[in-house]
């Protein structure tokens, strides 16, 4: 393919070698007239092991050049990867001056260009950035239509300086984000000899997955950190600790735990309905125990019958248990002004309540929350799979 690369920086020097060494034709841009210099005399303009012979070889094949001219590398090329900088102001915020900037100059040159031309985001921005910012300004600027005269796609850059050249071979994921398969086309193509899973989303998902990566990285930092400082009180070494904390892979360093849900949080949206009629189904913390010892849901309970609602819970497995085994004792004993509002049957439930929370994903919840009426609420705390075509009732998920 025939590729741009803006912004000749970390990523921009990085993702130029890299694509002219698999064979694609590659012109950098950037407005440094010495980075410019350093590259066409294949020499790295940044320090990154392996990068300067991978430059050398790469001009040396005639794969790379490097301009400053934004106009003749738009009409040379099918496709514009934009690298430049979206450093943080002082008070946190992005600055999107040199993202604007090129997008305006690429804007420019595209008015004169007759074929369609994909500009690919690889600058980190927030979500939104790409809908707000570049689309409207390239098509302000190029007097073309998004979709039309141009394309625009997503492909946040995952890789860590130092070992930059390995991260981009071996990449833990590729992400393509982008409204219209013919502008992911083209962008995936690019990464045809990276061994990486490949995954498509919406250009606002994407933006938000980078952004989800870099914060996920800051709370592992800060976690450990936090656990380090207990150790150092109480004279345990925290790598000892971390080291082996690491190896479980199944609940630890694991996708479990990170699917946004209950445990914390959610009243008000059941007081925010203005209903007071509420119905419960799943009272144990998850489905398939009897266990109500530490269930959030207990507490939700409480706090609502405290407040005056009228409350109608259903649970299978809680009744069961309100029947026999070992937590009859603590239905009985711990929790008995709950456990009189227990009903016989979801049905039961939904029939007595205006609003219907759902405490845990037991299998026949989803398929009667399908028949709940026009005029009800149902506050979904774990994510049924509702098939939402069949669904009336107005839905209302904890943190989606
Ligand atoms: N550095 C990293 O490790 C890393 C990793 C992942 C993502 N990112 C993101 O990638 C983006 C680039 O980061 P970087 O570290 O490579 O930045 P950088 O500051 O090293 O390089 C940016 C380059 O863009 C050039 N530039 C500015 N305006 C230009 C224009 N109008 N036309 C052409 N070139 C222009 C600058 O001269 C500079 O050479 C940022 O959004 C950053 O957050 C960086």
């Amino acid at each position: 393919m025939r590729v741009a690369v803006f912004g000749l920086g970390y990523v921009g020097s990085v993702s130029a070698a890299n694509f002219a060494a698999d064979g694609h034709d590659v012109i950098g841009v950037d407005v440094n007239a010495e980075k410019v210099a350093a590259i066409n005399a294949g020499l790295s303009p940044i320090v990154e092991p392996g990068l300067e012979q991978l430059l050398k070889d790469a001009v040396e094949s005639r794969r790379l050049r490097a301009t400053t001219s934004t106009a003749e590398a738009i009409a040379e090329t099918d496709l514009s990867l934009v690298c430049v900088g979206t450093p943080s102001r002082k008070n946190g915020s992005l600055d999107l001056s040199y993202l604007i900037r090129v997008c305006e100059q690429i804007g420019d040159a595209l008015k004169d260009k007759p074929s369609y031309h994909v500009v690919v985001i690889r600058s980190t921005v927030l979500p939104g950035t790409t809908h707000g910012h570049v689309i409207p300004t390239l098509e302000a600027r190029s007097g073309k239509k998004y979709g039309e005269g141009f394309g625009v796609s997503v492909n946040p850059e995952f890789l860590r300086e130092g070992t930059a050249l390995k991260d981009f071979r071996q990449p833990p994921l590729t992400l393509v984000g982008h409204n219209h398969a013919y502008d992911a086309a083209p962008t995936k193509a690019l990464y045809d000899n990276i061994e990486a899973p490949l995954y498509s989303a919406s250009i606002r998902t994407a933006e938000m997955i980078k952004y989800t990566s870099n914060a996920w990285h800051a709370v592992k930092v800060v976690f450990a950190n936090e656990i380090g400082n207990l150790c150092k009180r109480v004279g345990i070494d925290s790598h000892d600790v971390m080291d082996i904390f690491c190896r479980d892979e199944k609940l630890n360093i694991s996708a479990n735990y990170l699917k946004p849900g209950f445990a914390f949080g959610g009243f008000d949206q059941i007081v925010e309905t203005g209903k007071k009629r509420i119905g419960i189904l799943g009272f144990s913390f998850k489905a398939g125990t009897d266990d109500l010892r530490e269930s959030p849901m207990v507490i939700l309970g409480e706090a609502l019958l405290g407040k005056g609602y009228e409350l109608c819970i259903y649970d299978r497995n809680v009744s069961l248990a309100r029947l026999m085994g070992a937590n009859k004792e603590y239905i009985e004993q711990q929790i008995p002004h709950l456990s009189r509002h227990l009903c016989d049957s979801v049905d039961d439930v939904i029939s007595k309540s205006d609003v219907i929370v759902i405490g845990n994903g037991a299998p026949e919840f989803a398929k009667a929350v399908e028949g709940c009426r026009a005029d009800q609420t149902v506050i979904d705390l774990v994510r049924l799979p509702i098939d939402f075509a069949a669904l009336q009732a107005h839905y209302d998920g904890i943190c989606w």
